[in-house]
């Protein structure tokens, strides 16, 4: 297989305007290299968005890698439905360890689905009661994925209109971002959507199945950090209104935030959790969706009480991704990996003032290995520049530059490989830095 060789105009890339992709000249990735990914003429670019979130370790063969290729050699896949596989049952038991409060564990091969388990393990748990609960509340902003009910709770008009038809309408509030919000302080932001949370779980007493957020941050809506307590609060204001908690942990947990369970560090008690991307260090699609057993003892019976949770996937709890998630967490332990997130996230603190000098800057927001930059100008999102998004601007520029960024809309954001050494780091803020001068003169 040469690279050369390889047609690219049948791929047909996500989120992607194919119209100018196609008419640029696009890489073919054939290696990884460190923190590095090669294309097929040897051009080298450091992974500036951790290959979608998910990156931890950076690419080529490592310890995760070895306890693949070992599972492959004994066992490649064989169904969960019925029976249970080696790593499948070790992983469960390592993750209800880690994420206290949570006693079950449901495996699916991606984040939308795991979210699709959740909302449906909601909808049934109510209805296993003999309860009717159908609505659902989520946050403005929030992103959960793909799938019908993932795209229901994650509303963006942008992004979902065309298929509004077959979704389902929910309830959002507003999100705690004080940019552009109106209000003077956090606090008093922070209030007023606690205020208008309670407003609405109370209106749909005895009708809410679940109030669904992502956990510690909001990423794809716009890199929204949590100012402290939010969090805890609305866990708080679901406990008194009986409504169950679904936490989307999928692109923060395991560290993305300076934290290996954020819902811990949030103090808040989720009913529902859900974890992916960095759970496999992004070397094998898996997902999990946790409960505690309160919600998981809804679902036993007789067969013919007809309770049991009907949903399951080809590639469910596949051991090859099992088997790399379990060697991933024991990686985290022998390189003390949170210490090292730590440590950047201050380098990266640091660095972020030197934005404060551009005029487009208009926000910054940070934590742990997340960093987002949100650029206007004449107190307008800075969408476009020269007729051209700057999504496709600063895509094209940075890999010119030997570095593959990604924003989101007019946020440029930086979510590095979690491993990530100090220089690659560097470099990558260094990048952003000289393109947000030439946008600045755009
Ligand atoms: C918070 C959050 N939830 C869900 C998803 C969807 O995960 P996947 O792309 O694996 O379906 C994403 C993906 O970026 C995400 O960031």
């Amino acid at each position: 297989m040469n690279s050369k060789d390889a047609d690219k105009r049948y791929v047909w890339h996500p989120y992607t305007q194919m119209r100018d992709y196609s008419s640029w000249d696009n890489r073919v990735i054939v290696q990884g290299d460190g923190f590095y990914l090669v294309d097929g003429d040897g051009n080298r670019y450091l992974d500036g968005i951790a290959s979608m979130w998910c990156n931890v370790w950076g690419h080529g063969p490592n310890e995760v890698v070895v306890a693949m290729q070992d599972q492959l050699s004994r066992l490649q896949h064989s169904t969960l439905f019925g029976l249970a596989n080696e790593p499948a049952a070790f992983l469960a038991e390592k993750l209800v360890n880690m994420a206290k409060g949570m006693d079950r564990v449901f495996y699916t091969d991606n984040g939308s689905s795991s979210i699709e388990v959740a909302l449906k393990m909601a909808l049934q748990y109510w209805h296993n009661r003999g309860k009717i609960r159908k609505e659902f509340v989520s946050l403005e902003r929030g992103y959960h994925g793909d799938t019908l009910g993932a795209m229901s709770v994650g509303y963006i008009e942008q992004f979902f209109g065309a298929y509004k038809p077959i979704l389902k309408k929910v309830h959002q509030l507003p999100s705690p971002l004080l940019h552009g919000s109106g209000f003077d302080n956090q606090d008093e932001l922070v209030e007023s959507c606690l205020e208008k949370a309670e407003k609405t779980l109370k209106k749909l007493d005895g009708r809410c199945a679940a109030f669904v957020m992502e956990s510690g941050a909001q990423i794809a809506g716009g890199v929204v950090i949590y100012p402290d307590g939010f969090q805890h609060k609305i866990s708080e204001l679901c406990r008194k209104y009986d409504v169950l908690l679904i936490l989307d942990e999928i692109a923060t947990g395991f560290g993305r935030l300076g934290n290996m369970v954020e819902y811990l560090a949030q103090k808040s008690r989720p009913d529902i959790v859900c974890f992916s991307k960095a759970l496999t260090a992004g070397y094998f699609p898996l997902a999990a969706t946790l409960t505690h057993d309160r919600i998981y003892r809804e679902f036993l019976g007789n067969y013919s009480d007809n309770k049991q949770l009907y949903h399951g996937h080809t590639f469910t709890g596949h051991p090859v991704g099992c088997a790399a998630a379990i060697a991933n967490l024991q990686l985290y332990e022998k390189r003390n990996l949170m210490q090292q997130i730590k440590q950047n996230s201050q380098y990266l603190k640091k660095r972020l003032t030197e934005f404060e000098k551009f005029g487009i800057v208009a926000d910054i927001r940070h934590k742990g290995l997340l960093a987002g930059i949100e650029l206007e100008k004449d107190g307008k999102p800075l969408i476009n520049v020269k007729h051209e998004r700057i999504n496709y601007f600063v895509y094209k520029e940075s890999l010119k530059r030997g570095v593959h960024l990604r924003t989101l809309g007019n946020i440029l954001v930086l979510i590095p490989p979690l491993a990530v050494g100090k220089e690659d780091l560097e470099k990558m803020v260094d990048v952003y830095l000289e393109l947000t001068a030439k946008l600045q003169k755009l």
